[in-house]
């Protein structure tokens, strides 16, 4: 039997921050106690001066297999992670083949089984044509239903109304919806065409994925959810209005509408286009200082409840393309836990705030087991991180495989030591370690 003591940590959990000692049995949390003695214990960590945080559940990411592992694939990207503090994922369905068959779905494990260093969930995809597979689904298995309201990476646009009111009326797991609205943003982009033809400035991007795109879209989301009872998860929000659609008037246990913001909409604003060119094109877009604002607003008094990375990556050859031919999207999750400790040296956020929208709330949200808190029986999902260490992000110490970051050359104030994946230590101070012990995660419905 294998035991683990981590000794004298500050452990951030559950609104409080409280230095204790922890021992992992195997690979639950056995004891947490005020001081546990090394007797007890055949491993031993002295984690003084750390904070040790329940390991990162995020909740959107695309790790690109099957079908374009030239960008990155399950195994990259899930080492990357486990340095940016994540110990779990729900993966995306804009794969090749699209997560929209059951066939599909369980292929994506079979192929996490056999590569994926953090735990791993695959969101099932909703599409114009697969009603009748969504209605055989065992929901009891499938952490939630991903639909695209507005097209992205992948073409898996949905917008037949009667078919989007029926997967509303017919699913009784959460929705995760990317809204923004395809009419409005086609609209756009033709009068950008025609002002600029081939050579549009990217810093048109926000206002042809625009405001009204997102407030449109989510708009009619939350109104068809209100219809037929769905309850839905509008992911990555972009814009101050939307943020008027969520409350924090009942625990998010009980709300049928809940919202995500994504680290660079957090991070990045629309002066950054300039410096950072497409590397920031994203959809949603990055819109302006007076968004940004508002969303630390609504994440702050709990309008948005988790706290993501909407991960997806593109080749830099990719991303260096014209405006209308550079794909959407970027690589965040190495960054992820860093980028969040860097807001809270800020002032912006608590660390116990960090830690409820990015570990407990996405457990509860999604009814994933036994984890997302440090709790005794829970399984041992530990993040070991140095809250006053200072680095700065480089081309030498990138992970993903698609070797860019929309941070290189920012500085961070936080840093993640060690990682630990079910009891077994899984990152070392900026080494990724051979012990994959990641598993499917388990769903308590
Ligand atoms: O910018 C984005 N890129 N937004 C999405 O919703 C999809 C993603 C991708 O898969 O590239």
């Amino acid at each position: 039997m294998k035991t683990t003591l981590l000794k004298n940590a500050t452990i951030v959990n559950e609104e409080s921050s409280i230095e204790c000692d922890l021992l992992i049995k195997n690979e639950r949390i056995e004891k947490i106690e005020s001081s546990i003695p090394s007797s007890d214990a055949s491993q031993i960590f002295d984690l003084r001066g750390l904070h040790l945080l329940p390991g990162l559940i995020d909740d959107q990411v695309h790790f690109r297999q099957p079908g374009y592992e030239y960008k990155a694939t399950i195994e990259t990207e899930s080492k990357a992670a486990l340095a940016g503090g994540i110990t779990s994922y729900l993966e995306m369905p804009n794969t090749k083949p699209q997560t929209t068959t059951l066939k599909a779905w369980n292929n994506k494990y079979e192929i996490a089984r056999n590569s994926s260093y953090a735990n791993y969930g695959f969101m099932f995809g909703g599409t114009n044509d697969n009603l009748e597979e969504i209605k055989r689904l065992d929901f009891k298995k499938v952490p939630a239903l991903k639909l695209f309201l507005g097209s992205s990476t992948g073409n898996m646009l949905i917008d037949n109304p009667n078919i989007l009111k029926e997967i509303f009326t017919n699913t009784p797991i959460r929705i995760a919806l990317h809204c923004e609205d395809e009419n409005t943003i086609n609209q756009n982009l033709i009068k950008a065409i025609a002002l600029y033809g081939d050579n549009i400035p990217i810093g048109m991007h926000p206002k042809i994925r625009s405001s009204e795109a997102c407030l449109k879209s989510t708009r009619m989301a939350v109104k068809l959810a209100k219809e037929t009872g769905a309850k839905i998860h509008i992911f990555h929000l972009s814009t101050e209005d939307e943020t008027d659609f969520f409350t924090n008037q009942i625990p998010l246990s009980q709300k049928q509408i809940t919202a995500e913001v994504c680290l660079h909409h957090l991070w990045f604003s629309d002066d950054d286009y300039s410096s950072k060119g497409t590397y920031i094109k994203w959809n949603p877009a990055i819109k302006s200082t007076a968004d940004k604002k508002a969303l630390w607003k609504a994440l702050n008094d709990d309008r948005i409840d988790v706290l993501a990375t909407d991960h997806a990556p593109h080749t830099k050859e990719e991303k260096k393309r014209p405006y209308t031919s550079a794909p959407s999207g970027g690589p965040l999750v190495q960054h992820m836990l860093p980028g969040l400790l860097t807001f809270a040296h800020r002032g912006l956020i608590s660390i116990e705030k960090i830690v409820r929208k990015a570990a407990h709330n996405p457990a509860i949200l999604f009814d994933i087991a036994d984890r997302g808190f440090i709790r005794e029986g829970y399984y041992a999902d530990l993040v070991a991180v140095d809250i006053k260490k200072i680095w700065t992000v480089n081309s030498n110490n990138l992970l993903y495989k698609c070797q860019w970051s929309p941070f290189e050359g920012e500085q961070f104030t936080g840093w993640v030591k060690y990682t630990f994946v079910n009891g077994n230590l899984a990152y070392d101070n900026g080494q990724i370690l051979e012990t994959k012990s990641a598993k499917k995660l388990e769903l308590s419905r």
